[in-house]
């Protein structure tokens, strides 16, 4: 891959890569990155959006599909019992994926949207009513707005959103005063998809258990680069998307105490959720299946569990540390760009890089770059909110992940430098 020659950044050099991550060997677990883009070498920073796969996760569907499928918990033939024996394997891994405590309180879910529904729908139709409050943040994703402010509108609750600073973190001392009696929950992201900010989301559990109210997060950014441990958090509910770290599409978990999920009512009926049905009254199953209506997604769950097992093997705090350098090397070169503003500059951020560039529209911005091979995301990134708040219509966000590389960042320098030479005067 030919790359411009690294420019002189002004401020701090970034630190070097982490030793001993060999990402040149990481690349070659993903196929699709060895694809040329309009004759460019693919550089793929839509990371944030949804990951590629590894080879191990493909197979894992593929050995599914040509050795062992069948429907699951259902049937006492072989493959049954074995298909079944692998999608729980799967979940065992989700399990011990977030240190969670137990494989009941982990629902295979379809993903971040549907476990934060499947919350608002059970836990907040019971629990929230006229007068209550739901807490939010500014700088959630649309699916964690647009779920609670369905569930206030048919309570006659009302939605209480948490203010962020100009440097797109949440204002602590604001969200502390927002907590009130009325608090029935409180929702917030562990980390932002629109600016990257990484939040103290064991604070604002204490702060809300304190007041008596539950805490879902939003791990839909963290799963894929950060230490999740449902222990250490004490969140009431964690929800992630497979899609995002390196798994499949349309699977996902949601993690709920089981103390919750048992007193919860079951969300959507139908087949795997019953323990028995008769036309007058229908009893539930155990845990975590009363939450799990209808055959799940099932190469999906267990495409989940290869991909756990694939960031195992790199180890989550290697990536961590390996995207943590792509983030601080990309700001301090794209800083450099006359004209260019990153959106969010949180003190602790994940690997999203937000950004606009005077005088350009951010659809110029992705436009140009994808005639380079570059990948990145443009628009609001479903945050509108976030976007209404630094009074900017859309921006560019490049978000990087286990496999993006130093050389990568130079071809996004390169690339911009383009977009500035084609829309400048
Ligand atoms: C922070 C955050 N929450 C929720 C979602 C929704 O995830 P999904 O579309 O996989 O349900 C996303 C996806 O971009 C996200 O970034």
């Amino acid at each position: 891959m030919s790359v411009a020659a690294p420019r002189a950044a002004a401020g701090r050099t970034p630190a070097k890569p982490p030793a001993g991550y060999d990402v040149e060997r990481v690349r070659k677990d993903f196929p699709i990155l060895a694809q040329r883009v309009h004759g460019k070498p693919l550089v793929y920073l839509d990371n944030a959006a949804t990951t590629q796969k590894p080879l191990s996760v493909i197979a894992s569907e593929v050995a599914l599909y040509e050795h062992s499928y069948a429907n699951i918990h259902r049937g006492v033939h072989h493959l049954s019992i074995e298909a079944s024996e692998a999608y729980e394997k799967a979940r065992e891994k989700a399990r011990d994926f977030i240190r969670a405590g137990s494989e009941r309180e982990i629902v295979f879910v379809r993903g971040t949207t549907e476990g934060i529904n499947l919350v608002a729908q059970t836990y907040g139709r019971a629990n929230v009513g006229a007068g209550d409050e739901v807490l939010i943040s500014a700088l959630e994703h649309h699916s964690n707005i647009v779920p609670w402010q369905m569930l206030c509108e048919e309570k006659g609750a009302r939605l209480v959103v948490a203010p962020i600073n100009e440097r797109g973190e949440i204002r602590m001392d604001e969200l502390e005063k927002r907590l009130s009696e009325r608090t029935r929950l409180v929702a917030v992201a562990h980390v932002s998809n629109a600016l990257g900010t990484l939040n103290p989301v064991k604070e604002i559990v204490a702060l809300a258990h304190a007041r008596g109210a539950p805490v879902l997060v939003d791990g839909a950014q963290a799963a894929p680069r950060l230490r999740v441990d449902m222990r250490d958090l004490d969140c009431d509910f964690y929800t992630f998307s497979g899609h995002k770290m390196y798994g499949p599409s349309g699977v996902g978990i949601l993690y709920g105490k089981e103390a919750l999920l048992e007193a919860m009512p079951p969300w959507q009926g139908g087949g795997d959720m019953i323990r028995s049905v008769t036309f007058e009254k229908t009893t539930y199953n155990i845990l975590p299946y009363k939450f799990e209506a209808g055959t799940p997604n099932i190469a999906g769950g267990i495409g989940l569990g290869a991909a756990i097992d694939y960031i195992g093997a790199l180890g989550i705090d290697a990536i961590e540390a390996h995207e943590n350098d792509l983030l601080a090397y990309a700001t301090e070169r794209l800083t450099a760009i006359p004209g260019l503003r990153v959106i969010g500059t949180a003190a602790r951020k994940a690997a999203v890089l937000s950004f606009t560039l005077e005088g350009v529209h951010p659809h110029d911005v992705g436009t140009v770059l994808d005639r380079e091979g570059i990948a990145v995301r443009t628009g609001h990134h479903c945050a509108q909110p976030v976007m209404d708040f630094f009074r900017v219509p859309a921006t560019s966000r490049a978000s990087f992940g286990l496999y993006n590389t130093r050389a990568e960042v130079d071809v996004l320098f390169a690339g911009l430098e383009k977009v500035v030479e084609m829309f400048r005067p």
